[in-house]
């Protein structure tokens, strides 16, 4: 088998939003026109929101949220895509962030009614970070939204990155009649329906066609004056700009009504980049590299409830994996094989023989996987680039039943390793502090502590800023904080000593007072290198 050929017909991606812009819904249109899934029409009934797509842990069927990133792999005009999903609620963005070093590229989604938003903007500056090239989808057109000149405008402003419409809607909402594309001279008419997935097409000669007047009338005028600005403001486009993350190109569209959906598609395959390249504790590694190579950038626990097992989320980067071979973990420095690694679509699980770059799999786990965890053919390397950030709420952890002790250690430390949240220690482990992004996880952490290790436990809500890791030369660098501040000294699971502040004041203060040490928001502990030092 050829291993160039494989590469370049893969396709990694995620699709990324504010919630409720339309990432679930046209995650399932995806599957839907390539005929990953068979059902037709309103794809987002309840039966399928609860039991396809992406939604298979219990407390997400309770919720109705999309809390788990999981894999969904078909196949579109010849290509291998693998459709990493995010989960939709802010409170579990850490989650998102990892899952963005797992793609090559995104399709982000925006509301046409309320252009950008907070979360859009954060995922997109994750994004930025890493050049990863993006497709924008304008969506919900069939309600009354926003300028579209205007709302490229906002993108260009707020998101900080170049676009390039590809498509230009005539009309919004109840006057919404279709896209132009703007490159292929095709009109596509739109017709509010769920169930159909064919669009109605015409093809035009230039914009200046006395055929659009004819059909359109005035607002044919309108659509003409739009393009002629758009063609006099933006440049032609450029797949390499898009490529490297300077342009997105976007398209307008309505995802409910399957339309606008095939173009974005169509669009995707020929231009998205294939599997590339990416950074190590030894430098680059090529995807076409003849060794095997991946990382573990999600885990995910207990898919079957009568079971406690784990999957680990393996990206593979470079060679081909074979199933029950034995491989390096690097961390752990021990070879492991996988007699069942597993591809995904949805809630079905398929034994697979053989992966390649791009893919990703699911390796059933019995502990042994932490995320960032690096798996080679017997080199020993790190893959770089999946940073821990400070979290924003603390909670104290306290058990209800002291018999239990056992439990609520394994638990939180199993818990913890999925990335789900993190944990300082005290006093040897006697004082554990929780601190997680958004205060849903805390009720997953109690939900999941109490189902899946049968302890009950309860968390007390402490008014920590922020925690910062502490990075020291020497003991004296830190003799202040461990004399004054020594109550607010905590190790995390790495063993790393980590401030918890009160305030933004406290941490200025421990600097001044500490001036060998850096303060540091963010670590990557796969290289020990540190990002975003405190301010
Ligand atoms: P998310 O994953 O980004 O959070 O968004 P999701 O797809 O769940 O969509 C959020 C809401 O927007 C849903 O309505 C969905 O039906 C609606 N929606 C998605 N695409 C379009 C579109 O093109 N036009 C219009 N008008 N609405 C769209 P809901 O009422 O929250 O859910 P449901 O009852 O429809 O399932």
């Amino acid at each position: 088998m050829n291993i160039l050929k494989e590469i370049k017909n893969r396709k990694t991606f995620a699709i990324i939003s504010h919630p409720d812009a339309g990432k679930t819904t046209l995650t399932e249109k995806l599957l839907l026109f390539s005929g990953a899934i068979q059902i037709a029409g309103a794809v987002k009934s309840n039966k399928i929101r609860k039991t396809a797509a992406s939604d298979f842990q219990e407390i997400e069927k309770q919720r109705g949220i999309s809390i788990s990133t999981s894999v969904l792999s078909f196949k579109y005009d010849g290509y291998n895509i693998n459709l990493l999903d995010t989960p939709g609620h802010k409170d579990f963005a850490e989650d998102t962030y990892r899952t963005l070093t797992a793609v090559d590229s995104v399709i982000l989604v925006i509301d046409c009614v309320k252009g950008v938003e907070e979360q859009t903007e954060k995922l997109m500056n994750v994004c930025r970070m890493r050049n990863t090239p993006v497709i924008v989808f304008i969506n919900k057109l069939d309600r009354e939204g926003r300028n579209p000149i205007e709302l490229l405008d906002e993108i260009e402003a707020k998101l900080e990155i170049k676009v390039q419409p590809l498509t230009y809607p005539m009309g919004i909402g109840v006057s919404f009649r279709g896209v132009y594309n703007i490159y292929e001279n095709v009109f596509s008419f739109f017709k509010a329906n769920k169930q159909r997935v064919e669009e109605e097409i015409e093809r035009f000669n230039g914009v200046d066609d006395p055929k659009l007047t004819e059909w359109f009338g005035d607002d044919a005028k309108k659509l003409k004056d739009d393009i002629e600005l758009i063609q006099g403001a933006y440049d032609h486009f450029n797949v390499s700009d898009y490529l490297n993350g300077n342009v997105a190109p976007v398209f307008f569209g309505s995802a409910i009504n399957n339309f606008g959906i095939k173009e974005l598609l169509n669009t995707f395959v020929k231009i998205a980049p294939q599997p590339q390249p990416r950074d190590t504790t030894s430098g680059i590694i090529n995807p076409d590299d003849e060794h095997f190579s991946g990382f573990v950038f999600k885990i995910h626990a207990n898919l079957d409830p009568k079971h406690r097992n784990r999957i680990a989320f393996l990206r593979v980067c470079s060679g081909k994996f074979e199933r029950n071979k034995f491989y390096h973990h690097v961390r752990l420095n021990r070879d492991i094989k996988f007699p069942n690694p597993a591809s995904f679509m949805a809630q079905d699980k398929t034994t697979i023989d053989e992966a390649f770059p791009g893919d990703v799999i699911g390796l059933y786990d019995a502990g042994n996987f932490k995320i960032g965890d690096t798996i080679t053919e017997g080199e020993d390397f790190m893959y770089k680039g999946i940073p821990t950030f400070s979290p924003e709420i603390f909670k104290e952890l306290h058990l209800e039943d002291p018999f239990k002790s056992k439990q609520l250690n394994k638990g939180i430390m199993q818990l913890t390793d999925e990335g789900l949240a993190q944990v300082f220690i005290q006093n040897n482990g006697s004082r554990k502090v929780v601190g997680t992004v958004g205060d849903l996880q805390f009720d997953v952490l109690e939900y999941r502590l109490l189902n899946e290790y049968g302890a009950q436990c309860r968390f007390r809500p402490l008014n920590y800023y922020k925690a910062c890791w502490i990075v020291y030369e020497n003991e004296d660098d830190i003799a202040e904080l461990k004399r004054i501040r020594s109550h607010n000294l905590f190790f995390d699971k790495h063993n790393k000593l980590v401030f918890l502040a009160e305030s933004q004041y406290s941490i200025t203060s421990a600097k001044e007072k500490n001036p060998k040490a850096k303060f540091l928001f963010s670590v990557e502990h796969n290289t020990q290198t540190h990002e975003l030092e405190v301010g």
